[in-house]
């Protein structure tokens, strides 16, 4: 559980950001070219020098919390395996097999030691050693040593596994993590229990990225959804390098200035979106659900594909529980499939029609500057 000093410092900034009717913002506004979001030469160069090359967080922990656990997915059109062994060692592999390139295991968590190919029956171990090739007599002999499924770097954080996509050596995660590792410890979303896990088409993947970024569109887009409970246009928001925390507020907040502060507890009234760039969105965290989004982009500058993993600090046993966990999981789920996303995929598809060149971003929208500097910082870095 994150500490409450920090839960009651963002309360109180937000209290008083409250009260000064404002917002944190920026210097000035920030201008980003419309082609950024859909030029498929800039797309290509964010694949190569952010998606391949950053650790990205494929799995959630609690996904995989069991011995032998495993899960087989597509991250951007790379398979990927992710297997944890009974001593504990998470390893991930390009889930392609090094005979003809089948996908060996089939998408989604499971239980396994051994990994079949189901096209002529090679078999991995957890490890993603050959340990066996059928016919081996009639095929020819096989230097099982150096036909291993191929590795990718793959480092377990904090609840989170971080996967790079490009084989060969990863980043440091705790530097990529800077001080965020911490806060994202102190979460401890791994001891969470998965609910359940939805996918949703969406718009160019900046488009969507964005919107999880501001709540400037509360009132306005989400005026009979999240507006219902929470305030528009008021936050806090604090960067780690790349990843952000931005922290919204309920309606309740302002009633905090007449209760001794000791009396506070703030996750009732501020509650987080953490984003891990580029490609995760964590809302909730601080009372006892939370939604994880993965945001794929691809496979052209136009789509992208998330996949909403929705975890609970207990787990839901009694039909109570599930029923409310469903309910809470529905209006989040709708939230972003009937609301922001349709409203990303107006704006991916209008992108071209020559109204915009660029976009501004006002100065309450800090965190979307601070998230395209760093796209384009990242694009320049061969
Ligand atoms: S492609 Fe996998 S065993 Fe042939
Ligand atoms: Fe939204």
């Amino acid at each position: 559980m994150l500490d409450r000093d920090v839960t009651l410092a963002l309360a109180k900034r937000l209290l008083a950001l409250y009260e000064a009717g404002t917002t944190e913002q920026a210097g000035e506004s920030y201008r980003v070219p419309v082609a950024h979001y859909i030029d498929p030469a800039r797309f290509a160069l964010e694949i190569d020098r952010i998606f391949k090359r950053a650790p990205l967080p494929l799995a959630l922990s609690c996904e995989l919390r069991e011995p032998n656990a495993f899960k087989a997915m597509d991250a951007l059109g790379v398979p990927v395996l992710i297997t944890r062994a009974p001593d504990g060692t998470v390893r991930a592999f390009l889930n392609v097999c090094r005979h003809r390139g089948a996908i060996v295991a089939a998408g989604g968590c499971g239980k396994a030691r051994r990994f079949t190919c189901p096209y002529h029956g090679w078999v991995y171990d957890q490890a993603g050693r050959l340990a066996g090739v059928y016919g081996e007599e009639a095929f020819g002999p096989v230097d099982k040593e150096s036909m291993g499924l191929t590795p990718l770097a793959c480092e377990e954080r904090h609840g989170f596994i971080f996967v790079t996509l490009r084989p060969g050596p990863g980043l440091d995660v705790d530097e990529w993590l800077g001080d965020l590792g911490p806060e994202l410890a102190a979460l401890d979303l791994g001891s969470w229990h998965v609910f359940d896990v939805r996918e949703v088409e969406g718009p160019a993947w900046k488009v969507a990225y964005d919107g999880y970024l501001e709540n400037y569109h509360f009132a306005t887009l989400h005026k009979n959804s999240i507006f219902k409970e929470n305030m528009s246009n008021l936050m806090a928001v604090d960067a780690y390098g790349p990843h952000q925390r931005v922290v919204f507020a309920k309606h309740t907040l302002p009633a905090l200035r007449d209760t001794p502060e000791s009396e506070w507890v703030p996750a009732d009234h501020v509650g987080p979106v953490y984003t891990l760039f580029p490609c995760m969105a964590i809302a909730g965290a601080w009372r006892d659900t939370a939604l994880v989004s993965q945001l794929f982009p691809g496979p052209t500058p136009e789509r992208s594909r998330t996949v909403e993993t929705f975890i609970t600090r207990q787990p839901a046993v009694t039909e109570d529980d599930r029923r409310a966990a469903e309910r809470t999981l529905d209006f989040l789920f709708t939230v972003v499939r009937d609301e922001d996303y349709p409203t990303g995929v107006g704006i991916t598809q209008a992108l071209t029609s020559g109204a915009n060149t660029e976009f501004t971003f006002g100065r309450n929208e800090l965190s979307l500057h601070h998230f395209h500097r760093w796209v384009d910082r990242l694009v320049a870095q061969e």
